[in-house]
Parts: structure tokens; C-alpha cells; sequence
């Protein structure tokens, strides 16, 4: 398939160019475009030939819901029903950003899009770019990221053009996403908000308006991931060609520890690398990738660095671990995921 590409730049929108992007999806195409979270393989929500098209692309499981993208919040009176004063609150405070809510949908939105499901994922993106978009295209837009199923999630243009070229009708470019991970995804069906994917979006700050707010028990445990309410979380997920294992202990014994596996690996001809913290970079010996130092770099560079461990042909991967508190719970999320829950004690 020949794809449109083109780029845009967030503080100097070219709307002639972006407005041939809308039009594609109008028309029920895909079109790839930026947001704050990740990039998004998008197309009319409400036309079921259209969201084919984007599991498709992404070599998809059927029964995996995507996510609804709105202009503005009006647009969530359409497209569910039930709407709770904790789904206001949310909205009020949240939106427009990185939070998606899930409600019990109306019938306007094809069973195609909620994955099967009576409920449905929306959220309203802050990102200039992905605004537009909406706005332009005058539909609602279904937007999974755009990676290929089971592969990290894309963060910059270059993970796209590498990846998606050629799989949709449109990719916009524009730039580096901010946040680096996906939204969180918080349930408001039920009487206490879960959060069913944790985000930038964290539990302590829903707590701060919701009260209550409790996490699917099912996200920390392998042998639960099965029962995870977002059919999303059961999927291996964010992993690259190499085996990853979080290591965990305290800061000096992981170090030890990683350094030990590494002499191991030379002895059996593997290549290692090593994802850690910036301050710690040339304390290990083998193929270092820094995630930065503070939690926003960690969240923001993880999905990269994941791809950098492809590019440099590694067969297995240590990163250090993360507290599991505020933004880290999201980091160990995806990091337990593309580990396939292999933790090795330091
Ligand atoms: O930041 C994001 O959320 C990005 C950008 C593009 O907006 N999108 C994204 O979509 O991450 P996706 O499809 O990769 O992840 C959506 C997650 C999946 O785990 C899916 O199973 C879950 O949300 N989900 C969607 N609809 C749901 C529903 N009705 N009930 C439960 N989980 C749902
Ligand atoms: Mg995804």
C-alpha cells in the first residue's frame, strides 16, 4: 500500500497538509498521527470497515477494544450512556490529556470497535496535532498505538517510518511523544474506579478527586495476567527480539549481580544489555542504554530503548527495577511485560 507521509510541525501546524490526513480517515482510511502518550494508527470509529483496517495493520487480535479519540467533550454523550459524576469529575480535571475512560457504550459504536464488548474506551488527547486531526476529520477516531501488535509501543517518528510504512494510508510525523506510555485506562462501570492500564495518570493522583480508587489485581501477577479486565494487559506485550529480566535487590547488589550474568553470557557467546539509570551507567560492562535519571525520563525513553536493544542485536537484556509507586507503577507495568514477569533476585 502506498503511503501519504508527512510531516508536521507542532508549533507551526501546516493545516493544508493535515487537513489531506483528515480526509483520509473521513473517507475510511487509516492515518497514523502523533499524541502526548504514543503515536495512533487512526480511523472513523463508527465505520466498522474502516476500524478493520487498523487491526489489520497491526495484526490485531479481534477481541482487543481500541480506544475512542474525541475533539471535544460533548462527543462522550454520543457515544455512552450511564455517565457517573466520577466520569464528569474525570473528565473535568483530566481532559483534555493522558487518561482514557471506560464507559457502557450506545449502540452507534460498532461491536468492531469495543472489541465485542457493551462498554466503551474514550479519550480526548491534548496533543495540537492529534486535535486537529479530530477536529478536521469530524468523526470520532478509533487509535490503538501504532506498532505492530505485541511490539513496544512508538514514541518517535522514526519508530513508525521503521515500522508502519507502507501497513496504512497516512502517517503524520511530528516529533517525539511527551509522556512516553500509554494513558492510564480507568474503568468508571462499576461503583469504585479500577485502573485497568496505569498511566502518567497515576493512582495517587485520581485518588486525590475520586477517593477510592483500586488497581486490576490481575496486572501484577504472570499467572493472573489471563483474567486482566483490559483484554489488552493478556497480550505479550512491549517486547523486544531479546530476553529481558528485570533484576531486584538493593542499587549495589543489582549492579553485582547484573555484572555476574554478564562474564556468564561472554562464557556462552551471548551479548548483553543493560538498561539503568543514568548515574549508573559506567558501572556495568555491557551494552549500556540509559533511561535517563528521574521517573518522567524513564517513562519517556523506555519503549526506545527497548527498540535500541533490537538495533544492537542483544540476546538478552537486565534493567534495574523501579519503585512500583506514582508514575513507577506504570514504568514496572511495561517493564514486567516485555520481561514476561521474569524477575532474577540480586
Ligand atoms: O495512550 C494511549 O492510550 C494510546 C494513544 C494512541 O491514545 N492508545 C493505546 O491504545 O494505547 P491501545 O489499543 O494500544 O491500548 C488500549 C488498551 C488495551 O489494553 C485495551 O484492551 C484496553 O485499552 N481497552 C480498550 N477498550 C476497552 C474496554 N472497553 N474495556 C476494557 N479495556 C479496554
Ligand atoms: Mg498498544
Amino acid at each position: 500500500m502506498k503511503t501519504m507521509i508527512s510531516n508536521i510541525d507542532i508549533n507551526d501546524i501546516d493545516l493544508k497538509e493535515l487537513k489531506k490526513h483528515a480526509k483520509l480517515i473521513s473517507e475510511g482510511k487509516t492515518v497514523i498521527f502523533p499524541t502526548e502518550t504514543v503515536y495512533g494508527l487512526g480511523a472513523n470509529a463508527l465505520d466498522e470497515n474502516a476500524v478493520k483496517k487498523i487491526y489489520e495493520a497491526k495484526g490485531r487480535p479481534s477481541d482487543n477494544p481500541l480506544i475512542v479519540h474525541i475533539y471535544n467533550k460533548k462527543e462522550v454523550y454520543n457515544l455512552a450512556k450511564d455517565i457517573s459524576e466520577k466520569a464528569e469529575v474525570v473528565m473535568e480535571k483530566f481532559w483534555p490529556g493522558p487518561i482514557t475512560i471506560i464507559l457502557n457504550k450506545k449502540s452507534i459504536v460498532p461491536k468492531t470497535t469495543s472489541g465485542g464488548l457493551n462498554t466503551v474506551a474514550i479519550r480526548m488527547p491534548s496533543h495540537k496535532i492529534a486535535r486537529e486531526i479530530i477536529k478536521q476529520a469530524g468523526v470520532p477516531i478509533a487509535a490503538p498505538s501504532a506498532n505492530i501488535s505485541g511490539r513496544p509501543s512508538p514514541t518517535k517518528a522514526k519508530h513508525v517510518q521503521e515500522e508502519m510504512n507502507g501497513r496504512v494510508d497516512g502517517i503524520v510525523l511530528g516529533g517525539d511523544s511527551n509522556f512516553g506510555l500509554e494513558s492510564t485506562v480507568l474503568d468508571l462501570t462499576g461503583n469504585t474506579p479500577m485502573i485497568l492500564r496505569p498511566g502518567s495518570i497515576t493512582k495517587e493522583d485520581l485518588e486525590d478527586v475520586l477517593g477510592e480508587v483500586v488497581i486490576d489485581p490481575s496486572l501484577s501477577k504472570k499467572e493472573d495476567n489471563k483474567k486482566a479486565k483490559a483484554p489488552g494487559m493478556k497480550y505479550t506485550h512491549y517486547a523486544p527480539d531479546a530476553d529481558v529480566y528485570i533484576v531486584s535487590g538493593t542499587a549495589d547488589d543489582v549492579i553485582i549481580k547484573i555484572n555476574n550474568l554478564i562474564q556468564d553470557n561472554i562464557k556462552k557467546g551471548l551479548k548483553t544489555g543493560v538498561m539503568c539509570l543514568d548515574e549508573n551507567k559506567d558501572k556495568y560492562n555491557g551494552e549500556v542504554v540509559t533511561l535517563g535519571n528521574t521517573l518522567e525520563e524513564v517513562a519517556s525513553k523506555l519503549f526506545d530503548v527497548l527498540r535500541e536493544m533490537d538495533k544492537r542485536n542483544v540476546d538478552i537484556v537486565y534493567s534495574e527495577e523501579f519503585e512500583s509507586t506514582g508514575l513507577g507503577q506504570a514504568i514496572m507495568n511495561r517493564l514486567l511485560k516485555s520481561a514476561g514477569y521474569k524477575i532474577i533476585k540480586a
